[in-house]
């Protein structure tokens, strides 16, 4: 490799990853690779945990228009510290859930936040009209998918929608390259938002096909969908 691309990805570590380590509390996320139970390669940077430059696919930056959406009543984020991307569009009207308290800490103010497992959620049978996930399916362990949606779907009452913004990760090409870097610019109606996200990259492909299945097994209705360069859009509804 070019002494000019090892600083471009020297660069790239040290902001984005702590960045992403930030953002990153559970299972399948960059925070873990170096912990016990995860592979890690002899080039791991040990003392820090972060993955070796080798180990990186970073995504190109993707550009995420997310438009402000009708909904009556409350919005159920999940996943929706960090940026807080559904909270900043929706504000107060937003019930931001997640599982890590420090992320909530650090989301802006608005919403109500609650920790709380997308896996086990403490809301009665049908109790929002709708839904929202931005870039939190792909953080959430493929095993854990199916119990995430049914969960939502359960939560959601007849005729609610539940919004997904996510990662479309292929079958990785390159056996070596097992942790995905996705840079992101999020336009919302009225401001623009820079970040990054960094993940393990999944064992199967993570595509539409895959989240509309999943969607339908859970009793959805696939209402819109959309998929654009890395990333995808899907509208659904509960009937
Ligand atoms: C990419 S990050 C934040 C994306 C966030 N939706 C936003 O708008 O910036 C994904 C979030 O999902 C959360 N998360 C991961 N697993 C979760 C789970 N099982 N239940 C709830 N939140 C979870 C993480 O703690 C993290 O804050």
């Amino acid at each position: 490799m070019h002494k000019g691309k090892d600083i471009i990805l020297i660069a790239i570590l040290s902001t984005v990853v702590p960045i992403v380590i930030a953002f990153s509390q559970n299972v399948s996320a960059l925070s873990r690779l170096g912990t016990p139970g995860i592979k890690t390669s002899d080039q791991e940077d040990h003392r820090h945990g972060r993955p070796s430059p080798e180990r990186i696919y970073r995504f190109n930056e993707q550009v995420v228009t997310v438009s402000d959406f009708e909904a009556e009543g409350y919005i159920l984020a999940i996943g929706g510290g960090g940026e807080g991307i559904i909270g900043q569009l929706k504000g107060q009207q937003v019930v931001a859930i997640d599982i890590s308290k420090r992320e909530l800490e650090g989301t802006p103010p608005g919403p109500l936040k609650i920790v709380m497992d997308a896996r086990d959620l403490k809301f009665l049978n049908g109790a929002f009209n709708t839904a929202a996930s931005f870039f939190t399916l792909c953080y959430i362990d493929g095993a854990d998918h199916e119990e995430v949606f049914e969960e939502i779907f359960r939560v959601l009452a007849r005729g609610g929608r539940f919004l997904i913004w996510d990662a479309v990760f292929p079958e990785r090409e390159d056996e070596k390259k097992d942790v995905a870097i996705i840079p992101l610019l999020v336009k919302l109606p009225d401001k623009e938002i820079a970040t990054g996200y960094g993940v393990n990259w999944p064992d199967k492909a993570r595509d539409l096909p895959y989240y509309m299945k999943l969607a339908e097994n859970a009793g959805f209705k696939v209402g819109a969908s959309a998929k654009k360069d890395q990333w995808f859009f899907l509208d659904l509804k509960k009937p």
